[in-house]
């Protein structure tokens, strides 16, 4: 098994034992990811980050991924300094920068773009979120934070909450979950329910019917994890009504009260108003340990990818 050149543009490209494999390989870059021990494994590499959408997490723990692992990354976040404000098309962009680094990283509004990139490139390229669509990175680190939180992820009863129609942190998810045999729960406002595409891949591929609910208390009681994720206001067109399903969506101690006493709650990040501030300091938030997790997986699949590892 070898991921050596290989592009990730969503979750359906890695099979189960490659995800195993990419997780396993983060375990022994833990205490690099810390910066205890120094690595030179890609000393001479460069990776480039383009970041067409915001992002803190992604970006910074890519380039921390990438340069505890010896290499150094170029890119930009937000066009308006590019050639794209002149208006260069993403095709040219790409042709462009594979011929100044090794792996490319594409953050795009656009569903289908970081595919299209990939099509171009001859260097790997990884999709760091396209639209509503995929992310698959970010799935790899859920999972991983998943295993070191609860021990493992077969059997649990893991609650997907937000916007489970334009949030592609869920939909990446919601497939690997169904791949590592959770049994998953889907929690959402009326009209953002998880689409059917992803529902028929879960029912077909490992013979899954997640539980799904718009009702919050009746949807977390059974609950193992929490992965809560915030309204994609973004992507409305009518920002009020994502504002009004925001208020409607909020986890606090007392929701939490009525949850398992082992239960923990994962978030991509960033959180808005999804989370009560009071939660951050309960022992089951466990989202900024999340958020470090980042840094191994991604130094486990830049490695893996250049064939270093
Ligand atoms: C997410 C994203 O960009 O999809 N953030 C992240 O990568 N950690 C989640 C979000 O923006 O809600």
């Amino acid at each position: 098994m070898s991921l050596k050149g290989r592009d990730i543009i969503s979750i359906r490209d890695l099979k189960k034992d490659e995800v195993e494999l990419i997780l396993d390989s983060a375990e022994k870059m833990e205490s690099y990811a810390r910066g205890e021990k120094v690595l030179k494994l890609m000393e001479g590499k460069i990776l480039g980050t383009l970041f067409f959408e915001p992002s803190t997490r992604t970006r910074l723990s890519f380039t921390a991924a990438m340069q505890r692992l010896g290499g150094q990354v170029m890119g930009f976040s937000g066009t308006s300094v590019t050639s794209i404000a002149k208006g260069e098309n993403l095709t040219d962009t790409i042709r462009t920068v594979e011929r100044y680094c090794d792996i490319i990283v594409i953050r795009h509004p656009l569903e289908g773009s970081a595919r299209l990139a990939a099509e171009v490139s001859s260097k790997p390229v990884i999709n760091a979120g396209d639209g509503a669509n995929q992310h698959p990175t970010q799935t790899l680190l859920d999972l991983y934070t998943i295993k070191k939180v609860k021990g493992r992820i077969k059997g649990l009863n893991i609650a997907l909450l937000g916007d489970l129609k334009y949030a592609r942190t869920m939909r990446s998810l919601a497939c690997a979950l169904a791949m590592f045999d959770a049994d998953l729960t889907l929690i959402s406002p009326r009209g953002l329910e998880m689409t059917s595409d992803i529902l028929s891949e879960i029912e077909n591929n490992y013979g899954k019917k997640p539980f799904q609910t718009n009702d919050i208390d009746a949807g977390l009681r059974k609950a193992d994890v929490i992965y809560i994720c915030r309204i994609q206001k973004e992507r409305f067109e009518d920002k009020y009504e994502a504002e009004k399903m925001q208020k409607a969506f909020r986890i606090t101690p007392e929701v939490l009260s009525q949850c398992k006493d082992e239960v923990a709650i994962l978030h991509p990040l960033p959180k808005v108003t999804e989370i009560d501030p009071r939660v951050d300091e309960m022992k089951c938030a466990k989202y900024f340990d999340q958020t470090f997790y980042g840094v191994p997986v991604r130094m486990a699949l830049l490695a893996l990818i250049s064939g270093v590892m």
